[in-house]
């Protein structure tokens, strides 16, 4: 166990190795009515899942701060960690303007061109009042750069945000970001070794 700590050590050392942690938070009280936005908490099955992630992440010993979102399913999903957190704006979901707290039915019903639009060209659809995948792309690069200058580091946010930081950390296609697949209640663990990435997904509940 000491050896296999050591070359984890020197890997990040030498090779500029990062260790990534990405997830969701939990099921949210919006999720279960398919409502989208918002600052709803989480449901139970929601808080299992932070119970659950608390127990995981505290056995991993990791020496790195917990960003998450300013809302309150992200804040929640991180309370059992015993790690700090730093709260940041900046991880907050896609502002869905005149759609928040709507689900995509109601969407359709009331603003059907604005729903096709957003079929159309989910990436540089912005919505009205609220934002586009573009501008997520734009507003997460100081993320990035966090993510850059640490080795170590764990972010719990939100569908659209990962979508957009797993993409452009796994150099995916721009127009791949708003249909990529990151499901809650799993840990998404990314070891990146210079151009290699050795991708775990860890379902926990
Ligand atoms: O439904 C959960 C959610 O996080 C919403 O708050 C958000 O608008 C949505 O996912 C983003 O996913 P999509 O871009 O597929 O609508």
């Amino acid at each position: 166990n000491l050896i296999k700590f050591l070359i984890y050590f020197l890997n990040i050392l030498i090779c500029n190795m990062k260790n990534i942690y990405l997830t969701r938070h939990g099921e949210s009280e919006y999720n279960l009515l398919n409502k989208i936005g918002g600052n709803s908490n989480l449901s139970e099955k929601g808080k299992l899942y932070s119970k659950k992630l608390g127990n995981y992440i505290n056995n991993l010993q990791l020496n790195t701060p917990v960003y998450t979102s300013t809302l309150i399913r992200t804040i929640n999903t991180g309370k059992y960690i015993k790690l700090d957190k730093i709260e940041l704006p900046i991880l907050n979901e896609i502002n869905a303007g005149i759609c928040e707290h709507l689900t995509y039915s109601q969407i359709q019903d009331k603003y059907p061109e604005e729903y096709s639009k957003r079929k159309i060209d989910k990436l540089n659809y912005r919505y009205f009042q609220g934002e586009s995948y573009k501008d997520l792309i734009h507003r997460l690069k100081p993320i990035i750069d966090i993510i850059e200058n640490n080795d170590i580091i764990l972010i719990i946010a939100h569908q659209a945000i990962l979508r957009v930081i797993y993409g452009i950390l796994t150099h995916k296609k721009e127009s791949e970001y708003p249909n990529l697949d990151i499901q809650l209640h799993t840990l998404i663990n990314l070891e990146i070794n210079n151009e290699k990435i050795i991708e775990n997904r860890i379902k926990l509940i």
